[in-house]
């Protein structure tokens, strides 16, 4: 592969869209601009959704650029060498113009061509089909003649070249609008298969995705799908991916991208630490992202997006044993470096540089206080349990190593599993935090939230029947549109199962069953409720929501609510969606109507 700058990278892109008639479009705000229900713009076609649905674009039917976006699902995984939550996406669409063909076609010959990947290189996923669509014959057949004139006799199936996937090749967003099955296509970085089952999507990244193209024929609204009478196409290819493997570094932090932020990082720290050092990074240039397209620090959605990011960039500071003011400095190279692409970032700089260090020294002080907080706690107790030590992270942004640094100094250990486990039943909680709907648990309190969280708990119940006792809940996200629950759990469920599980939950709506909340001290709880296994997190004192008869109910959950009053207000349930999200974890999706 050639070794190229990221500009070059971009512009290579641009040029090669516009000599196939793209009309090169500048990248929209990462905030989107007229829709409030989406924080950011999570995908290069999020500004593109009208023209999708059929309004005409005044550029014309095909269209490419490099769109800034911002992901915050992963920003517990930023500090490893692959994640980051600001990113640039290289994308071309056409609008009921080209399909298929000329999409994978145009695909491979930029990578291949113009950025000088070898195609022995190259994999591709195809979508295999389901109730919403046939399998993908049309891609199969394009990528097996992209192969063959490559000279390459490419086979459909597990550890071919071609490999069908059923719910990682549908895109579409959780809102809905505008979605189809999609081609991915994947580099093969030669390390060795992690296993006989080792495949293309595998979590042990033996492939790197490049890109995708969706399909969108397709409309999703209130969870149904239906034609959408047009053929676009929508490609979207990761920036920071493709530079990384142009430049043969092993992690996005070493390219031309971040190293000029990640060595400013590096020059103001006093103690190494990668992780930290990546997250300063990525966070504090998101952030200038964030403040450019006018939010600022605060309680709720995006305002509070930005907030936990600046704060988490001044806590992994301290670790790296920064303890003056440094976002300044750090936002000030980020500012400079984006600046050539974006120069409404120059035109904005002291706006932003000085959002960011307000919010920066604010939470100075918090760190002051926490330290005050620590030793109280410690004097009253004379030792610190780990959901004290989770108190003053999540609080005051405590590292929980400083805790424990500090607790030494006086001869005392923290009980660190403990302290784990307080992080991970809220780690759910802050992924929805990071989507924008926090609030001491759930902000949105609408009739359609409050079904949906009683409609989990049935589920839950009846996914503990159908499967047995040992699954146990991983996480759960609800929206106004739909629920989703993760919980562990090694196969796929089958088609019976999943249809025995909608009857269950379904008879206790016509059950017409009352919920009902009663406070209880936690260990009483906790023998009511055994699998609860986060509770502690509530504190001494939690809620029991039980549904039916409150001496034998149906189920039985600590939780903070809210809920309907009566499963009768339930509607009826259907699980549209099952997903595997590794390690043993599957996901299920599932909406009222
Ligand atoms: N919208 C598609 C994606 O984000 C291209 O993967």
């Amino acid at each position: 592969m050639k070794k190229l700058s990221y500009s070059e990278v971009r512009q290579l892109f641009l040029d090669f869209m516009k000599d196939r008639g793209h009309a090169i479009v500048p990248s929209a705000p990462i905030v989107p601009e007229d829709d409030p229900t989406m924080l950011f713009v999570a995908a290069g076609m999020v500004p593109l959704v009208p023209y999708l649905m059929g309004e005409p674009h005044p550029e014309g039917s095909r269209i490419a650029d490099s769109q800034r976006c911002l992901r915050t699902v992963d920003i517990d995984e930023v500090g490893n060498t692959t994640h980051c939550t600001a990113f640039e996406m290289l994308g071309n669409w056409s609008l009921n113009d080209y399909f298929k063909k000329e999409a994978i076609e145009m695909t491979v010959e930029f990578y291949t061509k113009n950025l000088g990947i070898s195609i022995d290189h190259i994999y591709a996923s195809v979508f295999g089909g389901d109730e919403k669509a046939p399998r993908d014959e049309v891609s199969i057949s394009v990528w097996k003649e992209v192969f063959k004139a490559h000279g390459i006799d490419a086979k459909v199936g597990p550890g071919q070249r071609i490999q069908l996937y059923i719910d990682k090749c549908w895109w579409e967003l959780d809102a809905g609008g505008p979605c189809g099955p999609c081609s991915e296509f994947f580099y093969d970085t030669g390390k060795e298969p992690c296993g006989p089952d080792c495949h293309i999507n595998c979590d042990c990244r033996k492939f790197i995705e490049l890109g995708n193209n969706v399909f969108m024929e397709y409309l999703k609204k209130d969870s149904t799908y239906s034609p959408l009478g047009r053929h676009n196409v929508d490609f979207g290819g990761g920036l920071e991916r493709c530079v990384m493997l142009s430049q043969q570094k092993n992690s996005y932090f070493e390219t031309d991208i971040y190293k000029p932020i990640f060595d400013r990082v590096g020059s103001l720290a006093t103690t190494a630490n990668l992780t930290s050092q990546r997250i300063v990074t990525d966070h504090i240039k998101a952030a200038t992202w964030i403040v450019l397209d006018g939010v600022v620090p605060g309680r709720t959605e995006r305002g509070y997006v930005l907030r936990r990011l600046i704060r988490r960039a001044v806590r992994h500071a301290r670790q790296l044993g920064i303890e003056k003011p440094f976002t300044r400095q750090v936002g000030e190279v980020a500012i400079t470096q984006f600046g050539t692409i974006y120069p409404q970032l120059i035109e904005r700089k002291d706006h932003i540089l000085q959002i960011i260090e307000e919010e920066e020294l604010k939470f100075q002080k918090t760190l002051a206080g926490g330290l005050k907080k620590f030793e109280s706690l410690l004097t009253q107790k004379g030792k610190l349990t780990g959901e004290d030590a989770f108190y003053l992270y999540e609080t005051y942004g405590f590292p929980v190593e400083i805790t424990q640094e500090l607790l030494a100094e006086r001869g005392v250990t923290l009980d660190i599993q403990e302290f784990e486990s307080a992080f991970a039943s809220h780690q759910e909680l802050s992924r929805t935090a990071a989507k924008g709907f926090f609030k001491g648990g759930l902000a949105d309190t609408s009739d359609m939230s409050k079904r949906y969280h009683t409609a989990t708990h049935l589920l839950h119940e009846a996914l503990r029947r159908v499967l047995g006792d040992g699954i146990r809940q991983k996480g759960s996200n609800i929206n106004p549109e739909r629920l989703r629950f993760d919980f562990s759990f090694d196969r796929r469920m089958t088609e019976d199962e999943i249809a025995e599980v909608e009857t269950i939950v379904n008879e206790q709506i016509q059950n017409a069953l009352p919920v009902t909340v009663t406070e209880m001290l936690t260990d009483k709880a906790l023998e009511l409720v055994p699998e609860a296994m986060f509770a502690e997190k509530y504190g001494d004192k939690v809620n029991v929501y039980s549904i039916g008869d409150p001496d034998k109910p149906f189920s039985r959950e600590i939780c903070r609510g809210p809920h309907v009053g009566n499963t009768s207000e339930l509607g009826t349930f259907k699980i549209t969606k099952q997903e595997n999200v590794g390690s043993g974890v599957k996901r299920i999706k599932a909406v009222l109507s």
